[in-house]
């Protein structure tokens, strides 16, 4: 049996602002069936405080970067969870990374240092416990602790596998905190954690860990290039074979229409008459009426989404008979622009700006067809979770949107193979005959139920990717 410490800023049902929460929530079920027993370390923010209640203090440090912290041991699910208490970092009001009103906490470095430190002394076995086999640092809040078990004081067989879960995220600070991060002077450079004259939290991962991976093949291969690797596909290249893809999976206990719970009404791919009820509900919650296919979005509202260019076309995609059901939140601009076109459009555009987590349930389960126009897409769930729904995804063709749907081209409908509809290139025309293709196919019914069930039958479980991530550990581990 492996034993692998899983760190990271997120983990669905505890803290969650995107899809690296659902991916730390599923992995060690994932990864259980494989060989691998998984413990999972999360920074003490206010919910996970609360969930893990009397938990045993299982380590406690006087001085982690200048503050006192302890670590809890509790569960999550049924599987191991430790909590990183350290009320001064992570007790707060507001967001993970940023306050109510969504200004980034000016001390991040400290409290993702913080926890990168202690998820490599606990990988060493710091907590008494015996030491684990494997540290996996998802993302930058956790790419400082691959730097930290390279520059460790004492030798270790800890190995470590960091995770890219959107390289445009990066945890660049300036470089003056460097002195307190408590690494030796030698890991300032190249060679270490230094980043075009910065600390770069991410960068110090991929350089420290012993493999990179990723989230689906096509993005691994993407941020080779300057277009994707925003500044690290030096960094990316260098590195070579060991930077792999492995696409993420849908947890089947949050997300299966035939025993989801946040429905109106369960269905499957042989009972798609009664996802309806789940329509007549999205159509109540949002105002809509009228027939004509109901587009969803639910996404952060972001410029890596193409919010955007989604916006500007919204009063055509309305004159095409379609309607429009959206949930989500992010920039205040994108934000006003889809509260207008809901405005011009009663009973045609439906908004609701927040974040909903039963209401993205319902629009999986009752909407038509998906929205996700990204710039760039690591993986995506929101795709999978629409091909599982019957909740046809209309995507860019990047990252993980492109490995995970099959465009309904002639060649693919005639095969009977079309899962969804892709297009190339985020602009206004790629677009808009992304969604006069969608209506067309809505329209002819035979085709379109075709389309949900091949999405439906598709398997994105985590079966495969829990394989092929065990078979990287123990690769690493010889
Ligand atoms: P990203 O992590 O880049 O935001 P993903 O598609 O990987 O994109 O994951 C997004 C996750 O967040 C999905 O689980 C999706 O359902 C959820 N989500 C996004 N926006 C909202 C929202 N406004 N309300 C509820 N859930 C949302
Ligand atoms: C990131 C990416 C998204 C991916 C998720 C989980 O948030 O933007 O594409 O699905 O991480 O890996």
């Amino acid at each position: 049996m492996i034993r692998a410490l899983s760190v990271a800023s997120e983990a669905y049902p505890l803290v969650k602002t995107g899809g690296l929460a659902d991916v730390v929530g599923a992995l060690p079920d994932a990864l259980a069936p494989h060989g691998v027993a998984t413990t999972t370390l999360l920074p003490g923010y206010a919910a996970v405080l609360a969930h893990v209640g009397e938990a045993r203090v299982v380590h406690r440090w006087g001085d982690l970067l200048g503050v006192e912290a302890r670590l809890l041991a509790g569960t999550l699910g049924d599987r191991p969870l430790l909590v990183l208490d350290a009320p001064r970092l992570f007790a707060r009001d507001g967001g993970p990374y940023a306050d109510a009103r969504g200004r980034d906490w000016p001390d991040n470095w400290r409290r993702f240092a913080a926890l990168s430190r202690a998820a490599a002394e606990v990988a060493r076995g710091a907590a008494g416990d015996r030491a684990f086999d494997l540290l996996h640092a998802h993302d930058w809040q956790a790419g400082l602790a691959p730097a930290y078990l390279r520059f460790a004081p004492e030798p270790h067989r800890v190995k470590s596998v960091a995770t890219i879960h959107n390289i445009a995220f990066q945890g660049s600070f300036d470089a003056g905190v460097f002195g307190e991060l408590g690494l030796p002077p030698h890991a300032w450079g190249i060679e270490g954690v230094e980043y075009y004259g910065n600390l770069g939290l991410l960068k110090a991962g991929l350089w420290a860990a012993d493999a990179i991976t990723t989230v689906s093949p096509t993005y691994a291969g993407e941020i080779r290039r300057p277009a994707f690797g925003m500044g690290l596909e030096g960094l990316i290249s260098s590195r070579g074979a060991r930077v792999t893809g492995i696409l993420n999976g849908i947890d089947p206990a949050v997300w299966n229409p035939a025993t989801d719970p946040l429905l109106a009404a369960p269905y499957t791919a042989d009972s798609l008459d009664a996802r309806r009820a789940n329509t007549r509900a999205v159509e109540q919650r949002f105002g809509l009426s009228g027939e004509g296919p109901i587009f969803t979005v639910v996404s952060r509202l972001t410029w890596q989404k193409g919010m955007d260019v989604l916006a500007g076309l919204l009063d055509e995609l309305v004159a095409m008979g379609g309607r429009l059901a959206m949930l989500g939140s992010g920039d205040a601009a994108l934000e006003q622009a889809f509260r207008a076109a809901a405005e011009r459009h009663p009973g045609r555009i439906g908004v609701q700006i927040g974040y909903d987590e039963p209401l993205s349930h319902l629009l999986q389960g009752g909407a038509d067809a998906i929205l996700i126009p990204s710039r760039f897409e690591p993986c995506g769930l929101t795709q999978l979770y629409g091909l599982a729904y019957g909740c046809v995804p209309v995507v860019a063709r990047t990252g993980g949107l492109a490995d995970t749907v099959i465009d309904a081209n002639v060649a693919a409908l005639d095969a009977g193979v079309a899962t969804g509809v892709q297009f190339d290139g985020v602009t206004p025309d790629a677009l808009r005959g992304a969604i006069a293709r969608t209506v067309a196919l809505y329209r002819d019914r035979d085709r379109w139920r075709q389309i949900q069930g091949r999405g439906m039958a598709a398997n994105f479980s985590w079966r495969n990717s829990g394989a092929k991530y065990a078979a990287l550990y123990r690769a690493l581990l010889g």
